[in-house]
C-alpha cells in the first residue's frame, strides 16, 4: 500500500505503539505504569511501526536476546509484537515490516531470530522452524505419589520483593546448561518475570515463590498463582497454576512439585509450559497421573546467516555432511554448504558441487537446537536426501536432551 510508511517509533510515540499493539491482540492497554515498563525492555529504536499519516497501524519489534545453544549461546534478534490492524490486514504490511526487520536483524550482525508465534500458519512463509516443544500438563495431587527412595525437602515461601535477589543466580545455574532458554537481565525479571500488578491477576492470586534451599545456597524456585474453588458438593477444589519450575539438581525438583501437588484446597495442579523431557512423571508411581493436556510448538527459530549459526553450537559426534538450504523468503542464505565437526569443533563453509540432502530453511532452523526429529522431516518430504546421510545428520545434530524455552516473548 502506497498510503503506509515504515520506521521506528519516537519515544513520544511509545503509549500510541502500545495501544495499536494491544488492539491488534484484541485487548485494552492495562495501565500506564505498564507502558513504562515494556519500553526499558523494547525501546524506541528496537520498534518498528506501520503508519497512516500519523496513524499507527502495524507493530513490530526485536528483543537482544542471548540464547543458549548447545555447548554455547549465540546473540538471537527476538520477533515480537508483530501486530497489524483489523482494518489493514491481508494488504502486505506484515511482510513488509518483516523484510525490514530481518534487514536489520542482519545488518546487526545476528544470525538466528526466534520468536514465538500465537498462530502457528504464520512464520514458516518466512523461515522460521519450530525448534521446541512444551506441554502443558495436569494432574489431580491426590494422585500424585513418589517413588520410595525419591528424596523430598521442605521448601520455603519468599517475597516477590526478595525473588529479585534469590532468583536470578538459581536461573543462571540452569539456563547456560539448557539449549533454548535465554538470559535475562535484572530488568527482564522486573518486566517480565515478577511483574506482579493487579490486571495481570485475571481471577487468580498474585504470583507465590517457593524456594529450596540447596547445601550452599538456594537451587531451585517455583512461581505460581492459586485460583480458588468450590466443587457442587461444597468441597475445596481450586488449582495451582504454575508458571516456572526451575530447579539445579533433582532434590529441589522433586521438593517443588511435591509441595505445588499438596496445597490444601488446590487439588487441581497445571503446568502450562514444562519440558517435554520433565522427569516429574518417572519419579511417580504412577507416570499416567501427568497428562499431557496439549503439546505445543514453543520456540521458533529463523537461521539468518547459516555458517555463522552452526559455527555457534556444539555437537555430539564428529562428522561431516553436505547441504543445501532453499530459502524463498531471503534467497541470500540459499545455496550448499559443508559442516565438517572434527574433535568436536565444528567448521561450516559454503560449498561449490553436490551436496547429500536437500530442505528448505525452517527445517536447519527446527533442527538447530538438537530437537527435531530427522527422519520424521525425511518422511515428511521436507529433508531429501538419502538414508546414510539422514543418518549422518541425526547424529549430528540431535542432542540427548530436548531444548526447551520456558519463557514467551
Ligand atoms: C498476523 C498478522 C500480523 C498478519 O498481518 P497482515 O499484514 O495481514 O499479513 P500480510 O498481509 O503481510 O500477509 C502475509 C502473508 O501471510 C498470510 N497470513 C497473514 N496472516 C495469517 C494468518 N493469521 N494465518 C495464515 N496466514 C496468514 C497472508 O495470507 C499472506 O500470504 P501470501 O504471502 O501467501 O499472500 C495480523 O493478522 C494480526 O495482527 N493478527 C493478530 C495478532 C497476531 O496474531 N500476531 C501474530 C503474533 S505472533
Amino acid at each position: 500500500m502506497d498510503s503506509i510508511t515504515y520506521r521506528p517509533i519516537t519515544d513520544g510515540e511509545y503509549p500510541a505503539f502500545v495501544r495499536a499493539l494491544f488492539e491488534g491482540f484484541a485487548d485494552d492497554v492495562p495501565d500506564d505504569d505498564f507502558v513504562d515498563l515494556i519500553r526499558t525492555t523494547l525501546p524506541p529504536e528496537r520498534t518498528l511501526a506501520a503508519f497512516e499519516g500519523d496513524e499507527i497501524v502495524g507493530t513490530f519489534g526485536g528483543y537482544d536476546l542471548d540464547l543458549t545453544v548447545p555447548g554455547g549461546h549465540i546473540g538471537m534478534e527476538g520477533t515480537t509484537v508483530v501486530t497489524v490492524f483489523p482494518t489493514h490486514r491481508r494488504m502486505g504490511l506484515m511482510s513488509e515490516m518483516m523484510t525490514r526487520h530481518l534487514d536489520s536483524s542482519v545488518a546487526n550482525g545476528y544470525a538466528i531470530a526466534g520468536l514465538w508465534a500465537s498462530a502457528s500458519s504464520i512464520y514458516g512463509r518466512y523461515g522460521y522452524g519450530v525448534a521446541s516443544y512444551a506441554n502443558t500438563v495436569t494432574m489431580q495431587s491426590r494422585d500424585i505419589c513418589f517413588r520410595d527412595g525419591t528424596d523430598i525437602d521442605r521448601v520455603r515461601r519468599i517475597s516477590v520483593e526478595d525473588a529479585h535477589e534469590v532468583l536470578p543466580p538459581i536461573f543462571d545455574g540452569v539456563v547456560t546448561a539448557t539449549p533454548g532458554m535465554f538470559a535475562r537481565t535484572a530488568q527482564w525479571w522486573k518486566t517480565e518475570v515478577l511483574y506482579n500488578a493487579e490486571w495481570t491477576k485475571r481471577g487468580k492470586t498474585a504470583k507465590r515463590i517457593v524456594i529450596h534451599d540447596g547445601r550452599d545456597s538456594p537451587d531451585g524456585y517455583a512461581i505460581y498463582r492459586q485460583q480458588s474453588g468450590e466443587s457442587d458438593d461444597g468441597h475445596a477444589n481450586g488449582t495451582v497454576h504454575i508458571l516456572e519450575v526451575v530447579a539445579v539438581t533433582e532434590l529441589a525438583h522433586a521438593s517443588l512439585w511435591s509441595y505445588l501437588t499438596n496445597v490444601d484446597g488446590c487439588p487441581n495442579v497445571r503446568s502450562w509450559n514444562t519440558r517435554v523431557d520433565d522427569p516429574l512423571a518417572l519419579k511417580l508411581v504412577e507416570p499416567r497421573r501427568v497428562r499431557i493436556e496439549s503439546h505445543f510448538d514453543a520456540l521458533w527459530i529463523l537461521i539468518l546467516d547459516v555458517t555463522l549459526a552452526l559455527e555457534a553450537r556444539s555437537y555430539e559426534h564428529d562428522g561431516a555432511i553436505r547441504f543445501t538450504i532453499t530459502n524463498s523468503f531471503r534467497p541470500g542464505t540459499d545455496g550448499s554448504y559443508e559442516l565438517i565437526v572434527e574433535d568436536g569443533v565444528a567448521g561450516c563453509s559454503r560449498l561449490d558441487g553436490d551436496t547429500d540432502m536437500e530442505m528448505d530453511v525452517d527445517v536447519l532452523g527446527a533442527l538447530y537446537l538438537g530437537g527435531g526429529d530427522t527422519h520424521a522431516y525425511a518422511a515428511a518430504d521436507r529433508i531429501r536426501g538419502n538414508v546414510d546421510a539422514l543418518g549422518r545428520l541425526h547424529r549430528l545434530f540431535h542432542t540427548a536432551r530436548s531444548p526447551w524455552c520456558n519463557q514467551v516473548f
